[in-house]
Order: structure tokens, then C-alpha cells, then sequence
């Protein structure tokens, strides 16, 4: 399966997607990596992993609209048959999400369907939570929502703070997503009802 990973930051988990698939028996090439953002500091990562990528700045497209018609003819054309958003900070049209129905996936700090949004950490935190963790989902229109592919927990100590916890968390994340991205890139698991079904010959 060809996987382009969307970013719009420093790319940790892209680059444990990347490190991931360099083994062969991995079922999935990375074969793009596309920002939003010139600037970012995950793509100067991919490159130097020897990876394609491509930017689609969004300032340069009068509405959310155009630009995700843009993203969606550079996946076209790259014969993308999955999509990563990792740290990717644009909220995506009804109609692109539903263009990659089952074919797109994406990490979020936290336990969902607790702590949607932003600020995890500091949320998880302040209601008092013993664990949080991280989740891998399949994408649907309403943000951080969609059928849950795999989980992390991760224990939150007394004297946490947002950093250190996320610190915790990300380590999860970079085990997590990888996993996550096989069963579905193996063909693993598949979606019924909104929720995650496993074929029976998992190993
Ligand atoms: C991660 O915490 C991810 O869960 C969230 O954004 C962050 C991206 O970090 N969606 P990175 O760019 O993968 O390092």
C-alpha cells in the first residue's frame, strides 16, 4: 500500500511511521510526505530519510475548499492509497474526509472519546486522571472522531506536568501509530457499523 503522511509540524510521529516501513515484510510504503507549511520541520526529517515531499500551503487557496482539492490531486497523482495525518493542523472539508471514507487515519493524544481538541495534557490532567494515553482512528468529518483502530494508556504521575506528560505520551505514540497503520495497511481490519472489525487470521 502507498501511504502519504500529512504534517504540519516536527514530524515525530512521521518518522516513526518512516523508520516502521524501511523494514520489508512492513505492508506499507511511505511514499509521500505533504505540509501545509514550508517551515516545517518534519519535512527536512522525510528528505533526509529519502522520502518525497511535497508543500501545499494553504495561504496560497481562497478557501478550505480549494486547498483540499489541491492536497487531493497531489495524492492523485502520487497513486496514494492511504493517508496519515500526523500532526497535521487543518481541519479538513466534509468532502475530502469522505473522498478517503476508510482510507485515512490519525494519531490524537489522548484516550478518545475523551479529550477531543487541544490542550489534552493540561485537560487530562486538571480532571484529575490517573492515565491518558494516545489513539489511532479512522477520520470522519466530526474532528477526532471516527472508529478506533488501537489505544495506548499511558499512567499520569502526581507531579506531572503537561510537558512531561507529553513527553510520556508521545513515546506511546511513536510505538502505537506504526502498529496501528499495519493492521489497517495489511488489511487486518476493516470497518463495519462505525466500529473496528478483526479478521480472524491476525497473527
Ligand atoms: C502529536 O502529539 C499527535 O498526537 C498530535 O500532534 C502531535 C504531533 O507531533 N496530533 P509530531 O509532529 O508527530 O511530532
Amino acid at each position: 500500500k502507498r501511504v502519504a503522511i500529512l504534517i504540519s509540524g516536527r514530524g515525530s510521529n512521521m518518522t516513526a511511521l518512516i523508520e516502521a516501513a524501511r523494514d520489508p515484510a512492513y505492508p506499507a510504503e511511505i511514499a509521500l510526505v505533504l505540509s501545509n507549511r514550508a517551515d516545517a520541520v518534519g519535512l527536512e526529517r522525510a528528505r533526509r530519510a529519502g522520502i518525497r515531499t511535497t508543500v501545499v500551503d494553504h495561504r496560497a487557496y481562497p478557501n478550505r475548499a480549494a486547498f483540499d482539492a489541491a492536497v487531493n490531486a497531489r495524492l492523485g497523482v502520487e497513486g496514494i492509497d492511504i493517508v496519515c495525518l500526523a500532526g497535521f493542523m487543518r481541519i479538513l472539508t466534509a468532502d475530502f474526509v469522505s473522498a478517503w471514507h476508510d482510507r485515512m487515519i490519525n494519531i490524537h493524544p489522548s484516550l478518545l472519546p475523551l479529550f477531543p481538541g487541544l490542550h489534552t495534557h493540561e485537560r487530562a490532567i486538571e480532571a484529575g486522571m490517573r492515565l491518558t494515553g494516545c489513539t489511532v482512528h479512522f477520520v470522519r468529518a466530526e474532528m477526532d472522531s471516527g472508529p478506533i483502530i488501537g489505544q495506548a494508556a499511558v499512567p499520569i504521575a502526581f507531579d506531572d506536568t503537561p510537558d512531561t506528560l507529553a513527553r510520556r505520551v508521545l513515546a506511546a505514540e511513536h510505538q502505537l501509530y506504526p502498529l496501528a497503520l499495519a493492521l489497517v495497511a495489511g488489511e487486518l481490519v476493516h470497518v463495519r457499523d462505525e466500529r473496528l472489525v478483526v479478521h480472524s487470521a491476525l497473527p
